[in-house]
């Protein structure tokens, strides 16, 4: 799976109108005054402003995305609105230039079935939450294994379905990560996509790294 060949797709969205959510991970993420979030796929930067203003001055929020054009745009649209507790960062979300430990908070909206190595992720996403920290994730999973034609087809893999696993390999992946407990906060019916069935679901967990077993 090619991530600068997914960039290029979303290079082209970067400036439409058109929605790109499959769920509702910055509503229920219920985020605090004074607390970092990461938003992980941040796009045009929706969701990082609307918590810019719910963590308000003491928070802070950055984004993180892999399209140039994306972190330009909400870059633009953050100055142009005046919000300075926010930051957005070019990088693949296997790999997060942003140090261990720094978020409250870590939300992300149908973008984790993009990106190619799924563990890594997941690694990231325990290596940059506080202990007492949450994610707060909403993305789909495939009702069978993808096959391997379309997994491997990054123009599928960009209309956000041939990425995705099920959601045994998905819980299996958190769990490996790093977190004990999580919740399902919503989940749907399967429904199709693309050449496939999926679901979408927004999961919760919290770092709990002296909790045992
Ligand atoms: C479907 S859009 C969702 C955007 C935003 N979360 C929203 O809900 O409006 C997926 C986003 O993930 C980004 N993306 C895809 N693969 C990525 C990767 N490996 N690392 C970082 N960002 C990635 C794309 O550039 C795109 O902006």
């Amino acid at each position: 799976m090619n991530t600068i060949e997914i960039a290029g797709r979303y290079s082209t969205l970067a400036n439409e109108t058109c929605c790109l959510s499959c769920g509702g991970a910055a509503e229920k993420s219920e985020a605090k005054t004074g607390e970092v979030c990461i938003d992980l796929g941040s796009g045009r930067g929706t969701d990082v402003l609307r918590l810019a203003e719910e963590v308000g001055e003491s928070g802070f929020i950055y984004g993180v995305d892999v399209t140039e054009e994306m972190v330009r745009k909400a870059t633009s649209t953050a100055s142009k609105m005046g919000i300075e507790n926010v930051k957005f960062v070019l990088a693949d979300l296997e790999q997060i230039p942003l140090e261990s430990e720094i978020a409250d908070l870590i939300i992300s909206n149908c973008t984790l079935n993009h990106v190619s190595n799924k563990t890594k992720v997941w690694d990231e996403i325990y290596r940059l939450l506080k202990n007492g920290g949450r994610f707060v994730i909403s993305d789909i999973y495939s009702s069978e294994p993808v096959p391997e034609e379309y997994a491997k087809d990054p123009e599928a893999v960009a209309e956000c379905w041939a990425g995705s696993i099920t959601k045994t390999e998905y819980l299996a992946i958190i769990k490996n990560a790093g977190f004990k407990d999580f919740s399902i906060l919503e989940e749907s019916q399967p429904y199709p996509k693309g050449k496939i069935d999926v679901s979408s679901f927004t999961i919760t967990a919290t770092k709990d790294e002296f909790s045992c077993c």
